[in-house]
């Protein structure tokens, strides 16, 4: 959430200041409307760096009124608050320009006035106005297809499976150590990310009654110090649910989803309050901007959609009554449903909270390889599908809802020809037409690097304008699936930012 002057003034006094005399010509407000005071203007702030500064009025005004805002001067500077923090200050005089058109036909000019002058500095680090992140997907819920190697001397598939062979709990603590450490984040960050959703168990916080083995939590927070000290934002995501919520071995317990059976949702939440308590103190306030309910529940089957959306409603409570970080962002997946599908939720939630006030998301997974009609599409009409997204599954973002994208890739099944066309599938004839889905990343031509960057840049193109935050599947994964990968094989530039094929989507 991004922060607000109000909240400054309650947090932060001593370093709050609103100017009203440096500014000796200040105009009064136009008749009708009543002036504008700091506390209503919001203070968004992009970037530890704070090159990007905007401001917005977020009450005051009317709806014959627009707004402007001028940034007079931005500076930033760094300064250790503490012995394990250091905090970027950035201080930020703006003006907001209230502007209203005459209703009267007989009036003579219109008004405008310089209504609010505030300068404010902050200490905590603030939340950028994109989240850009990457998952650390298997990691602290191991899958197979992603860590052969964890599972090479096993039969185990999933995490419960795992947890009961021989000597796990010696291969958990050598995974947990080494598979991601501080030098991943100063990476991560040296690629202009600024976000990282890490998915966790339950049953870290309870194992009570599963083979399940304990301890990935101080894993987690490790991370979460790693992050605040490279000016990484975190999302924890509760990934697996009591009684699995979708039984895939994402969940940590492939087969059976009994999570809306016997008391395994008010245990989910008993956990969650568990993690409130922790990851929403205010210990945490700068480092850890959101923690998500449950990933990827399923909508069909053993599962209720009504019966998720109910839930999601009593666990956003409980999280809300245990954090005590009031900026606290409570993130819930759609369900596969789509945002859509939750605008109810949404509102009914955040009622009238403005879009930057609103602390409900819903996190979508925009994947374009999971279903056979996706395996249709040339890569050409992959793109024209992701600028799609965002007058269909990111429409909700625009009103109250704040949608992330917690998953996507930039895996598509394609092949590209030598000449740079593209063909749906995993099937070609030309020489030296590549197919993304049966040729190992190592040995793609340039043909198919090209095509693939164009669709993961397309793709963040619209993550970009349309969403609040967006975060590849996954920091280390196989193939297009992973953004090192993408990194050392040309599927993105330097900085998660750089465009090869800039405007994709602007037609
Ligand atoms: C007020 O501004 C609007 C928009 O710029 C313009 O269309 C209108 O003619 C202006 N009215 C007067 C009276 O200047
Ligand atoms: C895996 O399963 C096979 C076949 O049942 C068995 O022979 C082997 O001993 C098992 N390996 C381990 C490590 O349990
Ligand atoms: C932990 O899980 C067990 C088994 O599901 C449950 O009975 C118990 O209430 C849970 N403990 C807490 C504190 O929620
Ligand atoms: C993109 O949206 C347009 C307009 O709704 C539609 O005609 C087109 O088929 C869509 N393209 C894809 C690939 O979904
Ligand atoms: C691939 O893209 C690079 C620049 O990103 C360009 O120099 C090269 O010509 C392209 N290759 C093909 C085969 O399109």
């Amino acid at each position: 959430m991004s922060f607000s002057i109000r909240s400054f003034i309650s947090a932060l006094p001593f370093l709050f200041a609103v100017s009203t005399n440096a500014f000796p010509t200040r105009p009064r407000g136009p008749r009708g409307t009543g002036s504008l005071a700091a506390r209503d203007v919001e203070l968004v702030e992009s970037g530890s760096d704070g090159i990007y500064v905007d401001a917005h009025i977020i009450a005051g005004g009317s709806s014959s009124t627009s707004t402007s805002t001028t940034i007079i001067s931005s500076t930033t500077s760094t300064t250790s608050s503490s012995s394990s923090t250091t905090s970027s200050q950035v201080t930020v005089s703006f003006a907001v320009i209230q502007s209203t058109a005459s209703a009267t036909p007989t009036a003579s000019a219109n008004s405008t006035s310089t209504s609010a002058y505030s300068t404010a500095t902050s200490s905590a680090a603030a939340m950028p106005s994109v989240l850009r992140g990457v998952n650390i997907g298997g990691w602290l819920v191991l899958e197979k297809w992603m860590t052969s190697d964890v599972f090479s001397d096993t039969n185990a598939t999933d995490q419960w499976t795992f947890d009961q062979t021989d000597g796990a709990e010696a291969a958990l603590q050598e995974h947990w150590s080494t598979y991601f450490t501080e030098d991943d984040v100063t990476t991560i960050a040296s690629w202009g990310i600024n976000a990282v959703r890490i998915p966790i168990g339950y049953w870290a916080y309870n194992n009570t009654g599963t083979p399940y083995i304990s301890g990935a939590d101080a894993y987690l927070e490790k991370a979460i110090e790693w992050c605040r000290a490279a000016g990484i934002k975190v999302l924890v995501d509760c990934h697996g649910s009591p009684g699995s919520q979708n039984g895939f071995d994402n969940s940590g317990h492939a087969g059976n989803v009994e999570w809306q059976s016997g008391d395994n949702m008010d245990v989910s939440i008993s956990v969650l309050e568990t993690m409130a308590a922790k990851y929403g103190s205010m210990d945490y306030s700068d480092v850890v901007f959101g923690l998500e309910l449950t990933n990827e529940p399923i909508s069909w089957d053993e599962n209720d959609f009504a019966t998720t959306k109910q839930w999601a409603q009593d666990a956003y409570a409980a999280v809300v009554a245990k954090a005590e970080n009031p900026d606290l962002n409570i993130i819930m997946h759609d369900g596969f449903m789509g945002p859509d599908n939750w605008e109810a939720v949404g509102s009914a939630v955040n009622g009238d909270s403005s879009l930057a006030d609103s602390r409900f998301w819903i996190d979508t997974h925009l994947y374009q390889n999971q279903v056979a009609s996706d395996s249709t599409l040339t890569q050409e009409e992959h793109i024209e599908k992701a600028c799609n997204w965002s007058t269909t599954e990111l429409l909700p973002a625009s009103v109250n809802l704040p949608v992330i994208v917690g998953e996507f890739s930039a895996q598509t099944n394609i092949c590209a020809n030598p000449d740079g066309s593209t063909l749906a599938g995993s099937v070609c004839y030309i020489d030296g037409c590549q197919c993304s889905s049966n040729v190992d990343i190592e040995y793609w031509n340039e043909p198919l690097i090209n095509a693939t960057r164009m669709f993961l840049e397309a793709e963040m193109d619209t993550f970009e304008s349309h969403a609040r935050g967006y975060f590849m599947w996954t920091y280390k994964g196989p193939g297009a699936w992973g953004y090192t990968n993408a990194v050392k094989y040309g599927l993105v530039g330097d900085k998660i930012t750089d465009r090869a094929y800039p405007g994709q989507c602007d037609s």
